[in-house]
């Protein structure tokens, strides 16, 4: 057993992409963190990764959200301050394929948590949802308080699950509840050890832009250059995944504090275009991004961006990375998978 201390986050899908930089986070601030995680998107070599740039590794608990018995099994390492809940399924494309397959896991993969957390006396979740929910912004920068049109199974998968929160709060009050929407994730932790990762062809941009600019692939295409934005390619608003990282720590603080139910933005309130991060990628890596024009990708809009006024407000949370920081840690950690090199020591944040 563990020694029990308040300080002990249970992190669903904590190897993953954003959950492997909220370990971390979570354990410089002096939270224990338990992982419980089927591996269907991640490997266990990223424990090692978590411990080397932490200090420490995480139990894991192998299994899935969808299984009680799974969920149990992680639960037993309580008592749990608080759930950070990333477990689940994300490519847009793949969900109008196989819309089931994410209702399942997303969405009946969050009641069998919830009730088994409820079980346990544990009321306290952070919920990593998506700025999917909002689908076709009606205006830029987008608050909280705008509709929620979700356009694809995914962003429906979501959005179900926002409502069923909601719902379960209305009913009981003891709930505290963090939903996050974050914008588009990007760059990797500075250290170059963890980063995004993808199987396969990558879906995003800034993956995608990391292997064109690494030599894995040839060239990056242009999803459209007619929109209405300064230069005519999609605008999105691009956040550090240190600093979505760093939301989730001041999330769980908040559920500590009050219980409530809070919907947040996360991301940075500017937006970027493809052909902006493609000319700060080049500036970090030192040499040209080989690109081409191409139709609009269906379901793209032209832009996208939050108002992240209210999370400053409620948790005390701000980006404080650039587009400039995620380009260099996307490279460094896209160069250390190509060949793995010495980890540098993270200079000290200083202001902001
Ligand atoms: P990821 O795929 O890298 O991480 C998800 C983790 O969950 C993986 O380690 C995977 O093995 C695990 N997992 C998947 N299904 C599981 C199951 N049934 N039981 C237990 N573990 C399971 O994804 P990410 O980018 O880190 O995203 C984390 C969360 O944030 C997801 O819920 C995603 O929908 C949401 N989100 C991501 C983005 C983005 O662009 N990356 C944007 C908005 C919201
Ligand atoms: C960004 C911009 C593309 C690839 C997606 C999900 C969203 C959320 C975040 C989970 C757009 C352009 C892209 C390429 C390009 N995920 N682009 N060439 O679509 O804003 O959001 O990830 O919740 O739900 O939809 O992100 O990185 O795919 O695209 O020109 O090869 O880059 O057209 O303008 P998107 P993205």
């Amino acid at each position: 057993m563990i020694e029990s201390t308040p300080g002990r986050v249970l992190v669903t899908g904590g190897l993953g992409y954003i959950g492997s930089h909220t370990c971390v986070s979570l354990q410089q601030a002096g939270f224990e963190v338990v992982v419980l995680d089927s591996l269907a998107n991640s490997t266990e070599a990223v424990l090692d990764r978590i411990a080397e740039v932490s200090g420490r590794a995480p139990r894991l608990v192998r299994g899935d959200v969808r299984r009680p018995g799974d969920v149990d099994r992680a639960l037993s390492h309580g008592p749990f301050a608080c759930v950070v809940h990333f477990a689940g399924l994300k490519a847009v494309a793949d969900s109008v394929r196989d819309p089931l397959g994410y209702y399942d896991v997303n969405v009946a993969g969050s009641m069998v948590l919830l009730r088994r957390m409820r079980m346990a006396g544990v009321r306290r979740i952070v919920f990593s949802s998506s700025a999917t929910v909002y689908g076709e912004p009606d205006t830029v920068p987008i608050p909280e308080t705008h509709a929620c049109r979700p356009q694809s199974p995914y962003g429906r998968s979501k959005h179900a699950v926002e409502q069923i929160l909601a719902d379960l709060h209305a009913a009981d009050p003891c709930w505290s509840i963090a939903v996050l929407r974050y914008f588009n994730p990007a760059g990797a932790h500075f250290s170059g050890l963890l980063g995004e990762a993808p199987t396969g062809v990558p879906n995003n941009l800034m993956p995608y832009l990391s292997q064109v600019a690494a030599g894995v692939r040839e060239r990056l295409q242009v999803f459209g250059d007619d929109y209405p934005t300064h230069d005519g390619t999609g605008v999105r608003d691009y956040v550090h995944v240190v600093d979505l990282a760093e939301a989730h720590v001041c999330a769980v603080r908040m559920c500590l504090e009050r219980a409530g139910i809070e919907t947040l933005n996360i991301g940075t309130g500017t937006g970027y275009s493809v052909l902006d991060v493609i000319g700060a990628y080049e500036a970090a890596c030192g040499h040209p991004i080989a690109r081409v024009t191409a139709p609009r990708r269906p379901g793209d809009v032209a832009s996208y961006f939050a108002d992240p006024t209210r999370a400053l407000a409620r948790m005390r949370w701000r980006a404080r990375r650039s587009l400039a920081d995620m380009c260099r840690d996307a490279a460094r950690f896209e160069e250390r998978r190509q060949a793995p090199v010495a980890a540098p020591a993270e200079p000290v944040a200083v202001g902001g």
